[in-house]
């Protein structure tokens, strides 16, 4: 077996089949084994919950070739409990423990040729997810469901890379306060379809969304939670309990504080701040960091100082830190890389 004939450099963030698929069902209160398939399609009921109610949760994380060639993944003890965390929100059954570990270890060894080289740029995402399978009509939960964990090699999520993107201020909310905006809900992003269509048409990379209650506070985009630097050096990211917790946003407020040695706080933002901090950027698994040069508000622009050609040098050094740990150049904090082979 080799590494699979791709031109990774050229990968953008889009669904490639790779040989396996890992998959598990719930039946008459329990989960069965679970398996590798081969086969990339699902068959299932009309009136499956899924379909009807959008009963669906999911996570995403990926796999690296690291300098000394293992392949490895970063936390997935925490996108474990968030997927557990989104389940208990939507009334699907949680997964035991150890059971999504095993899953990823079992998809991601078969799915061994298909993690691009270290250096290359790309990795292999990982998305798991659990959906509702019988057939439901009433409002209720579904009492079958389905676990899977589909493979695909991915690029980078915005176009450019590492270029700074341009974002609007949304109109649209994206969660409601006591809503799901916490959890990985399937329906918080089919919310966000047709603001991010209508961003893209005018030109924009993404949304910036602010709290749906009182539309004063900064909140998160579509994919990613957002991290700000002020003048003064110090990385602040707002607190919400209506954005998703990324493992990600986590991680680097850990890094700033405890590897590079800076100041870092997780507190509410308000929009009007921002105008006056320095760099800005989204951080997510899918976005890892990604630069905002420019935050249009209604035909106002922020533009930071950090402009639009390069990240901004904190961005950069956070952006070199977490990277460096995911790819085995820099030392990881305990726990945090996963070694998979
Ligand atoms: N916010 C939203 C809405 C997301 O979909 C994601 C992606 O998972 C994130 C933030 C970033 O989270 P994480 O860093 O755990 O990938
Ligand atoms: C991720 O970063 O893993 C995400 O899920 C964001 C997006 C692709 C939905």
């Amino acid at each position: 077996m080799a590494t699979k004939d791709i031109d990774w450099g050229s990968l953008g963030f889009g669904y490639v089949q790779t040989d396996f698929s890992y998959v598990s069902n719930y039946k008459d209160g329990k989960w069965d084994e679970g398996s590798l398939t081969a086969d990339h399609n699902i068959t299932l009921s009309e009136c499956a919950g899924v379909l009807q109610y959008a009963q669906t949760v999911f996570e995403g994380l990926k796999a690296y070739t690291t300098e000394d060639g293992k392949i490895v993944t970063f936390r997935p003890d925490l996108n474990a409990q968030r997927l557990n965390d989104s389940a208990a929100r939507l009334e699907i059954p949680t997964l035991p423990e150890g059971r999504f570990i095993e899953a990823v270890e079992k998809v991601v060894k078969a799915n061994a040729d298909w993690v691009p080289p270290y250096g290359s740029g790309a990795t292999l995402y990982i998305r798991p997810y659990i959906f509702g399978f019988n057939p439901v009509i009433g409002v209720k939960p579904a009492d079958e469901y389905q676990f899977r964990i589909l493979c695909t090699p991915v690029g980078p999520y915005f176009k450019g890379g590492a270029k700074p993107i341009t974002i609007k201020v949304s109109d649209f909310d994206r969660a409601a306060p006591h809503g799901t905006g916490h959890i990985k809900a399937g329906l918080n992003y089919a919310m966000s379809l047709h603001p991010i269509v209508t961003a893209h048409k005018e030109g924009f990379d993404e949304n910036m969304y602010l709290d749906a209650g009182s539309r004063t506070y900064v909140e998160e985009t579509g994919g990613a939670n957002f991290l700000f630097v002020t003048k003064e050096g110090k990385v602040v990211t707002p607190k919400s309990n209506s954005i998703l917790p990324s493992i990600t946003r986590r991680s680097l407020m850990y890094v700033a504080k405890e590897i590079l040695g800076l100041e870092a706080e997780e507190r509410e933002i308000r929009f009007d701040e921002v105008k006056d901090f320095a760099e800005c950027g989204l951080c997510g698994t899918a976005a890892v960091i990604s630069p905002v040069g420019c935050i249009n508000d209604h035909g106002k622009e922020i533009k930071f100082p950090s402009g639009m050609e390069e990240m901004g040098p904190t961005t950069k050094k956070l952006y070199e830190t977490l990277t460096g740990i995911q790819m085995g150049r820099i030392e990881a904090p305990k726990g945090w890389i996963h070694v998979i082979k």
